[in-house]
């Protein structure tokens, strides 16, 4: 499928079915996390797969947002590991992890959707609560979840998703 027309397709899902992903489709929506670029290809972005009973269970005390997915991937960021912007006074000690970690993220969304599998941003969480419900080391910081899995039948985009600015409010040329 053509690029536009596939990203075009995809949207938040929210209402999934209780199929499990099969592992090789697993395991190329996180190969194509893999292979993003990276700030001076440091590599910072780590992803842990939320799947069994247990993590689940964790899951469900940590965000309203769980939507019963079969699968979500924590995305998170190694702080030992990004690259801090020296060129930039703007921001306090700039680094590129949220960033890194957020083209892993969306990499993986549009190659799932290519996979017939549907998916859902979540952010709607407090990182200290995760951290800590998932015994995550103190570099490791947690940027989103990704929520993957077979929509139920009959589930379709929210009105949101309808709702876009036209290209003219968002691109200006200077
Ligand atoms: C940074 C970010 C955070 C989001 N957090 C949540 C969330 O916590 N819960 C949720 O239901 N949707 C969340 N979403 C999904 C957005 O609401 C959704 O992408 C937007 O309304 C557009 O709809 P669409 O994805 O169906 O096109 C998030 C999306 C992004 C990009």
């Amino acid at each position: 499928m053509d690029f536009l027309e596939l990203a075009k397709n995809r949207y938040s899902e929210r209402k999934f079915d209780s199929r499990q992903i099969e592992q090789e489709k697993l395991d190329r929506i996180l190969e194509a996390g893999r292979i993003v670029p990276t700030a001076c290809n440091y590599q910072p972005q780590r992803f842990y797969i939320i799947k069994s009973e247990k993590a689940i269970e964790t899951l469900k005390h940590v965000t309203p947002f769980h939507y019963n997915v079969p699968v979500m991937i924590l995305v998170c960021y190694d702080a030992n590991t990004v690259w801090r912007n020296p060129h930039d006074k703007w921001y306090n000690n700039y680094n590129s992890g949220e960033q890194d970690a957020s083209i892993a993220a969306t990499t993986m969304m549009y190659e799932a959707e290519e996979l017939g599998i549907h998916t859902i941003w979540i952010r709607g969480f407090d990182s200290e609560t995760v951290s800590k419900a998932f015994d995550l080391p103190d570099n490791i910081i947690p940027v989103m979840m990704l929520g993957l899995g077979y929509p139920k039948e009959g589930s379709s985009a929210h009105a949101w998703h309808f709702n876009r600015m036209p290209i003219e409010k968002m691109a200006t040329e200077l």
